[in-house]
């Protein structure tokens, strides 16, 4: 069998193995949504049973897929195509709009998640194009003029994903018990990261993962991708990895970090891995739908009361997110931050251990 470097090769406890499970994860038909229309639709059950839906998913597996929701199969395919041409350009094109220690967006190869290298390439942009993470710190897009329509076709995608990620958060929220709009404000004008994944196909498979688990920090996860398949998710009811089914027809969807916080912990964050293979290349796009930097994400009030006393302290999204990217950049010798460092400790039960490292 073919060599892969060190750097990519898992501690054996973490490899891959075999996955026999099948997927329980629900598909959600969002068919008949309003899409057009600023407003909810008029039939109040349907709508209602697509929020039950939703919560129910987001409760049980904090993962779910979405399908006919609304986003053209032109958009997806444009963005698709221009990704594969890209990451067909030889390194030292790509590497002309490498990502830096400064500037997180652009291409980048070398990621390590969990501190070991991923077998995978990766381009991110912003959808607003530019945001400040930290005074003096601007996060900015590098376009490559190679190929001609990838600038475009990036655009159209990140316009219509976050049209539909709003959608989604209004009805996670209302599944809350929240007014649906009630997280929105933060949203507009946020730092809502693309991430375009190219998952080489690999002579070692067995040694290595396209990325390591790994929980998303954002909000909320929607990710298109095509046919290969290799995306595992952590099942909350016997801690055994679960394949997801690939469909071009429908976007993943995952709750991350931020909205455990804001739903007080109701609704969990779940580790997620992507494995690879020998004999085919795949492509992912996910959305990483995220609030404005200044954004203090904390427990929703009506969630929170004597009985149910708050379980996080505020996140302070552009703080948290920088922390977790460091650590993506560059081994830091010591275990990725992670969410559960702002948990609050009730009871004498120590939900986390807030200002210490976690072990992953
Ligand atoms: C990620 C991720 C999954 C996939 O990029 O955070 O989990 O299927 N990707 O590519
Ligand atoms: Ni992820």
């Amino acid at each position: 069998m073919a060599e892969v470097l060190p750097a990519f090769v898992l501690p054996s406890e973490h490899r891959p193995g075999q996955v026999n499970s099948t997927d329980g994860i629900p598909v959600i038909d969002l068919k008949g949504w309003h899409w057009e229309a600023a407003e909810w639709p008029q039939d109040r059950s349907y709508r209602e049973s697509i929020v039950r839906q939703i919560g129910d998913a987001a409760q049980e597996w904090g993962f779910f897929q979405i399908v006919n929701h609304g986003v053209s199969q032109r958009v997806l395919d444009e963005v698709e195509s221009s990704a594969r041409e890209f990451f067909d350009l030889d390194l030292e094109e790509k590497r002309k709009v490498t990502r830096t220690a400064d500037n997180a967006m652009g291409y980048f190869d070398m990621e390590l998640t969990k501190n070991v290298r991923d077998w995978k390439e990766v381009y991110d942009y912003l959808a607003c194009e530019r945001a400040e993470i930290a005074p003096k710190q601007v996060f900015a897009n590098k376009w490559p003029s190679n190929p001609p329509e990838f600038r475009d076709a990036c655009k159209n995608y990140s316009a219509a994903m976050e049209a539909l990620a709003f959608k989604v958060l209004e009805l996670v929220v209302e599944s809350l018990g929240a007014p649906a709009k009630a997280l929105n404000e933060h949203f507009v004008g946020g730092s809502t990261r693309v991430r375009l994944n190219f998952y080489r196909k690999c002579p070692s498979p067995d040694l290595v993962l396209g990325v390591s688990r790994h929980k998303d920090g954002c909000a909320l996860t929607l990710l298109a991708q095509d046919e290969v398949g290799g995306l595992q998710v952590k099942s909350k009811r016997n801690d055994q990895w679960v394949q997801v089914k690939a469909r071009r027809d429908a976007f993943a969807v995952n709750i991350g970090d931020l909205i455990q916080v804001w739903s007080n912990g109701k609704y969990q964050s779940i580790e997620h891995r992507v494995v690879v293979n020998s004999t085919r290349d795949r492509f992912s796009c996910p959305v990483f739908f995220s609030p404005t930097y200044a954004t203090n994400a904390a427990p929703l009030p009506g969630l929170v009361n004597e009985n149910h006393p708050a379980k996080y302290k505020p996140v302070n999204w552009g703080e948290y997110y920088k922390m977790r990217r460091d650590s993506n950049f560059k081994n830091l010798g010591k275990p990725n931050v992670q969410i559960d460092n702002w948990a609050i400790a009730i009871d004498h039960i120590v939900l986390g251990h807030y200002n210490k490292t976690m072990p992953c």
